[in-house]
């Protein structure tokens, strides 16, 4: 079968959907505040999937269910809630002692894994993300919470000791922040989100969260073992436009932590709309535009299969992913050749379908957005060299090679987020840097070649450009215990498991001088267990 007509049939009928992958509508009426799951008889969003199955009238996308649209009322009695449970530091969850707190999100990781099949196929369904990605995003997020937990008992324990400098005894330890509002992006909406989530709580703050436009059901398994896990308040959920709701509870400058990943655009609003912005900690995970440059010297098999997998996992919408391609004029034809190749090999399909690659998009405004920005590059001259190259059908994009991409071309600094190739050929090596250098963005880039003598330099500019390069690989996040970052327009803070912990916490330490009386003092509050924070017990 042809691709235009593959993409022409990619969508089934409702009786092809194997019966493991079915969903029931969810309609969810309810959101957890202050430790209750609260009914919710106001207007509700409409849940539509990505995929569409034959209908009467053609291919028509899957109701999946309806969630709160929210007002500003139950937004600002969310934030009360976490505020209160958090009780300016004084309240039950942020004074704790971390072996409590990691008990708690013991308890809170078994009854998530009892969901865990519910949650796989809202993912699959919701986002479009195939059933094996959507798998692996859970078990990723579990095995996060685990090493999370395992990275606090280490920070723990190095904290337990006293120390003595210049006549000073103190003991150094992390304290949370306060309130944490969570954000995160529809391409992991549970990864992502809990990557915040997990350790600003761990160390002590407490939570509103918000689930992104798309990817809002998958979440209502959890809200049982949130209410039932942890302390009244600890946890509250918001659902509804971030436009109407999130303003009004920036503005209330109750909000301590700002955790979102989303547009630089948006972050830059919502951290104006805090009264005292210096109060604010933002941990922010933005915009990338990852460059991959194939050097002359290149392994060419090895490159297309990274770029592929690069810019393609997903469909392209991982902020992770190769956003456009530099490719060396002596290897350009060869490349150009095995990369169509290898994207006609790429399977399309339904998210259920196994090894499936390439499947359709949540966004709404993803189709027409896609077909503009090939569309404007065509008018400046580049082409799109793979047969069916952006081919559309209801919210399916068949993947399209963009080539030659050049500075006028919108392809060539927006984030396209989605399965478009650009492709530029280079010369001279500074062409390339020049690019990183001058964007905007500074993620991640990804270097392909084998000469020691023309590698070794780039990686010494690069590392002062981006935040990681990746030597004949793709551009990637994991593993999640690396630094997870980025300069300019693309990160603030850094997330890993052990750094996450320390970007949801501040250094505070409690100091007396070296007196015998201070001494008798200090001795007396560790001997009797009378201080949570000065206290020298560690978990085992
Ligand atoms: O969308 C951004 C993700 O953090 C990328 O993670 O590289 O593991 O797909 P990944």
């Amino acid at each position: 079968m042809g691709i235009a007509e593959k993409v022409a049939g990619i969508f089934p009928a409702p009786e092809q959907v194997p019966a493991q992958a079915r969903a029931a509508a969810l309609e969810q009426k309810e959101y957890l505040v202050n430790g209750r799951i609260k009914a919710w008889t106001g207007p509700r969003h409409e849940v539509f999937s990505p995929v569409s199955l034959a209908g009467r009238k053609g291919p028509e996308r899957v109701r999946l269910g309806s969630y709160p649209l929210m007002t500003e009322k139950e937004a600002l009695e969310a934030l009360d809630a976490a505020a209160k449970a958090y009780d300016e530091g004084r309240g039950l969850w942020p004074t704790l002692s971390v072996e409590a707190r990691v008990s708690h999100m013991e308890d809170f990781i078994w009854r998530m894994k009892e969901r865990r099949s519910e949650i796989v196929n809202l993912l699959m369904w919701e986002i479009g993300k195939s059933a094996e990605d959507s798998a692996k995003e859970f078990d990723r997020t579990v095995e996060y919470i685990v090493d999370t937990i395992n990275a606090l008992k280490d920070l723990d324990r190095s904290s337990s000791r006293l120390s003595m400098t210049q006549g000073i005894i103190a003991q150094v330890k992390r304290a949370p922040l306060g309130v944490v509002l969570c954000m995160g992006p529809y391409n992991y909406p549970l990864n992502e989100t809990f990557t915040t989530l997990i350790p600003a709580l761990l160390m002590g703050n407490t939570v509103v969260f918000k689930p992104p436009k798309y990817g809002v059901l998958l979440h209502r398994p959890l809200l049982e073992a949130f209410r039932d896990s942890f302390p009244k308040g600890v946890v509250n959920t918001l659902y509804g436009e971030g436009r109407k709701i999130i303003g009004p509870l920036m503005k209330t400058g109750k909000v301590n932590v700002l955790a979102f990943i989303g547009s630089s655009k948006v972050a830059d609003i919502l951290r104006q709309q805090h009264p005292a912005p210096h109060r604010l900690r933002c941990v922010l995970g933005l915009d990338a535009k990852n460059a991959g440059i194939v050097l002359p010297d290149a392994d060419v098999d090895l490159a297309v299969a990274e770029c592929l997998t690069g810019a393609l996992s997903y469909n392209g919408q991982r902020c992770t992913a190769l956003k456009i391609l530099f490719v060396h004029r002596s290897v350009q034809s060869e490349f150009m050749e095995k990369l169509v190749t290898g994207l006609e090999a790429l399977k399309l399909g339904m998210p259920w379908e196994p090894k499936v690659k390439i499947t359709p998009l949540p966004e709404d405004d993803k189709v027409p957005y896609l077909t503009g920005v090939i569309a404007d590059a065509k008018k400046h001259g580049a082409k799109v060299i793979n047969e069916c190259g952006g081919l559309a059908n209801g919210n399916f994009v068949y993947p399209a090679v963009v080539y030659p991409v050049n500075e006028k071309m919108r392809l060539w600094r927006e984030e396209q987020f989605g399965p478009v190739i650009p492709v530029t050929p280079f010369s001279d090596i500074k062409e390339p840097l020049k690019y990183v250098v001058d964007s905007n963005f500074g993620q991640q880039v990804s270097v392909f070649g084998r000469d020691v003598e023309k590698i070794a330099p780039m990686l010494d500019t690069l590392v002062n450009q981006v935040c990681r390069v990746n030597v004949n690989s793709q551009c990637q996040r994991g593993p999640d215990v690396f630094p997870f970052t980025g300069r300019k327009d693309s990160a603030e803070g850094t997330l890993s498991v052990s750094d996450a912990l320390r970007s949801f916490s501040i250094r505070t330490l409690v100091a007396a001088k070296d007196s015998d009386a201070n001494k008798k003092l200090i001795r007396g509050i560790l001997r009797g267990r009378k201080s949570k924070f000065l206290s020298t017990d560690f978990i085992l």
